[in-house]
């Protein structure tokens, strides 16, 4: 029950009409008993330093933050971690005493997934498709947990060397390509794959409506010992995800990724181990709702 002593926590977006996030945390607040709330708020541009404000004015316990939001927050926060830092975004804060740090768990949630998945990508090579923001979470997290070797893929490949270039500052031997190189079916492009163990495709390709769509990967390049971790969601199978699965890959889509970003901002929020169960059972829910 709502009373004078619920505490919340919100979502910062705009817009914020179709997130699941609202669906996914209350029912992990009722799940742990927590007398919480979990509230989405469209907040248009000239609104956000008041917004940000409002988050100890009102002594909540934090957000969430999305588009277009992620990197113009860092600026008003007191604090950030070191790997949102070097992702350049922050999609979850904390509230405390007046005190706002940022966090991103994006790319904590990424592992997470892929743990769960059965990969541990410490030690390993792997391949990532994309160069934007979420690409950027995932290559500095497999940064910083141990990864050997990254390959980028991006159709404006200049962006796609930015963050190799990043990657290497890391001391983790990273290279960029083009998507020119996939479809050409290139010799250096092949042996990347051939070399990885984990393949994370981050672009919107393949996202519903546009379902058709895949990145230009040669089928005949996945094989048996390839987790391919497709960040797209909605549908469950990507052109590119089901394509992998009949190669013999492992597969996995980014609901594990959305459910584990969730999960971790969770704990720093409450202190408490999150529902995990209940949490994916809501955003199931939510995507057969869609
Ligand atoms: P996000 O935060 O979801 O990563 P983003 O930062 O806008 O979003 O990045 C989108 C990524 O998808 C980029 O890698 C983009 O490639 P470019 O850097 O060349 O723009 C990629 N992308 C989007 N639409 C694409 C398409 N139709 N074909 C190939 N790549 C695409």
């Amino acid at each position: 029950m709502i009373d004078a002593d619920t505490r919340a926590a919100v979502l910062l977006g705009y817009p914020v009409r179709h997130s699941f996030s609202p669906a996914m945390y209350n029912a992990a607040f009722q799940a742990r008993r927590l007398n919480c709330v979990y509230l989405a708020v469209s907040v248009p541009p000239a609104r956000l330093a008041a917004a940000l404000e409002a988050l100890p004015a009102l002594d909540l316990l934090g957000a969430n933050v999305t588009v277009p939001y992620k990197e113009r927050v860092v600026s008003f926060l007191d604090e950030t971690t070191p790997d949102s830092r070097l992702i350049g975004a922050v999609n979850t804060i904390v509230h405390r005493d007046g005190r706002l740090v940022g966090h991103n768990t994006d790319g904590s949630g990424f592992l997470r997934a892929v743990r769960e998945a059965g990969r541990d990508p410490r030690g390993e090579a792997a391949v990532i498709l994309g160069a934007g923001g979420a690409a950027r979470a995932v290559a500095v997290t497999l940064a910083l947990h141990g990864v050997k070797e990254l390959v980028i893929f991006n159709r404006t490949v200049e962006r796609g060397a930015g963050l190799a270039a990043l990657i290497r500052k890391q001391g983790v031997a990273a290279a960029a390509y083009g998507w020119d190189e996939l479809a050409a079916a290139g010799a250096r492009a092949r042996s990347a794959f051939a070399r990885a163990c984990l393949i994370v495709q981050t672009t919107s390709l393949g996202m519903h409506p546009r379902t058709a769509e895949a990145p230009p990967v040669p089928p005949e390049w996945i094989s048996a010992n390839h987790l391919v971790y497709d960040l797209v969601y909605n549908p469950a199978e990507t052109a590119f995800l089901q394509a992998a699965r009949l190669a013999g890959a492992r597969t996995a889509n980014g609901l594990g990724m959305l459910l584990y970003q969730g999960v971790v901002a969770f704990e720093l929020w409450t202190g408490q181990e999150a529902p995990v169960e209940t949490m994916r059972a809501a955003l199931r829910a939510c995507l057969e709702d869609n």
